[in-house]
């Protein structure tokens, strides 16, 4: 047997249906908040990544799956969706037309990381953008489009965290204080925190290595260093997050794994799966679409990762078990013909119908009617064909009821009469 590649995952039958629930869901809250889809390939010119999410980044560094094609051009799986999206954007001019663009994908995204519990390799995320306004308004309206789709799904045990990561102004100066508390630790700090200190000292927070983070939660923090207009900027983020009474702490230690931000940054924390594993994430960036050929506008944008949107919410919700309206048993061989026909009328006239036609007893077909969530069960036998009738079952309520044939569909769209 050919087993699937490691981190990947199939979204099985009985799964697909609460999937198609959170899809949904996330889509008409999107869509509500003015949000339109854009759908760009899953795949890029490499050099598109690493302009856009930035050279020191452990996607870039060490998670892309980047390979040469069969024309020698460096090409990778998207890690995620905000650089394919401002392509596409700078590339068609979008802009043009409409000076705010507010725009949303769905779908899978690619990360060599180490697979564990909510870490795949192939994940999908629910990604919107909104660019064109910089606003502190637009910030919240955005953090709030995330926390509808949150609170639509139903999801629990969420907890927004907000932080503000500057600008090219005030960074420096901050970059420069985390560079003097560091330096004390140099030798404790592992690999990768080393080269970033010399890089980009504020990775060095997003690190994962126990000593590191421990080291992290002591450092200096970026709201001291933040200019006046960071600071105002933030500052009215806050106030109108209070307005939206959307609730949130604040997390100064919180940098995001991307480089492209400027002043907002938010994740969404599961209590469960803990700030390594956010659920959703995402931020301002006030120069990445004009560093990807597009014009200098602002944008802020966020994504949520669906397979751990999903772990927060019961299988079992009845929003998206599977029900079909109707399946028809046949009892007798002469009724098979009736009943196979009958199946066709029903769904031609709109009702989800199920049957199994090989010869099985009732009641192992009404085993299968309980198990496919039948609303109602059709029992076609040959002494109710002799009547031209058969039995309507339902099967919440056990009642059975004799319908004649040529009435059947306008009886269960409603019509008793
Ligand atoms: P991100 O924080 O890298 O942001 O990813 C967003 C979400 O994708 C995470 O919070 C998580 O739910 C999910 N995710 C990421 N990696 C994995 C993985 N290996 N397995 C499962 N789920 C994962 C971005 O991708 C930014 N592009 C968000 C953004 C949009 N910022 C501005 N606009």
């Amino acid at each position: 047997m050919i087993r699937l590649v490691k981190g990947f995952h199939d979204i099985l039958p009985d799964e697909t249906t609460k999937w198609a629930f959170l899809v949904e869901t996330a889509r008409t809250c999107l869509e509500r908040f003015g949000f339109r889809e854009i759908i760009p390939p899953i795949m890029e010119r490499t050099e598109l990544f690493e302009r856009g999410i930035g050279q020191v980044t452990d996607i870039v560094e060490k998670e892309m799956y980047t390979f040469e094609d069969r024309g020698g051009e460096s090409l990778s799986l998207r890690p995620e969706a905000t650089a394919g999206i401002l392509r596409a954007v700078a590339e068609h001019s979008l802009l043009r037309r409409d000076s705010l663009l507010k725009l949303y994908t769905i779908g899978p995204m690619f990360r060599r990381e180490r697979p564990s519990k909510g870490r795949f390799r192939q994940f999908f995320q629910v990604n919107a953008e909104v660019l064109g306004d910089d606003s502190p308004y637009t910030d919240t309206e955005t953090i709030a489009a995330a926390y509808a789709i949150m609170t639509s799904i139903g999801a629990s045990g969420l907890i927004m965290e907000i932080n503000s990561v500057g600008c090219p102004a005030c960074r420096p100066g901050y970059k420069q204080q985390l560079r003097e508390y560091f330096a004390k630790y140099l030798d404790e700090l592992c690999g990768d925190c080393r080269r970033r200190y010399d890089l980009n000292p504020l990775r060095i927070l997003d690190c994962k290595v126990p000593r590191c983070s421990e080291l992290a939660n002591d450092a200096p923090i970026i709201l001291d260093s933040l200019d006046a207009p960071c600071l105002e900027h933030f500052q009215a983020v806050q106030k109108g997050l209070d307005i939206l009474e959307i609730p949130y702490r604040l997390e100064p230690r919180m940098v995001r794994g991307l480089d492209y931000y400027t002043r907002t940054a938010f994740e969404i924390i599961h209590s469960e799966l803990g700030r390594s594993k956010a659920v959703g994430g995402g931020g301002r960036y006030d120069s990445l679409l004009k560093e990807l050929g597009g014009p200098d506008v602002s944008g802020i944008g966020f994504a949520i990762g669906l397979e751990r949107l999903s772990m927060g919410i019961a299988d079992d919700d009845e929003r998206f078990t599977r029900s079909i309206d109707i399946y028809v048993a046949v009892v007798g061989e002469s009724a098979r013909e009736t009943a196979f026909s009958l199946v066709n009328t029903l769904r031609a006239a709109g009702i989800a119908v199920e049957a199994r036609y090989s010869s099985t007893s009732l009641k192992g077909q009404m085993k299968v009617a309980d198990r496919v969530g039948a609303r109602k069960v059709i029992m076609i036998g040959d002494e109710e064909l002799s009547r031209q009738e058969v039995t309507v079952r339902d099967m919440q309520t056990r009642e059975q009821t004799s319908v004649r044939i040529d009435t059947i569909v306008s009886y269960l769209q409603g019509d008793k009469s």
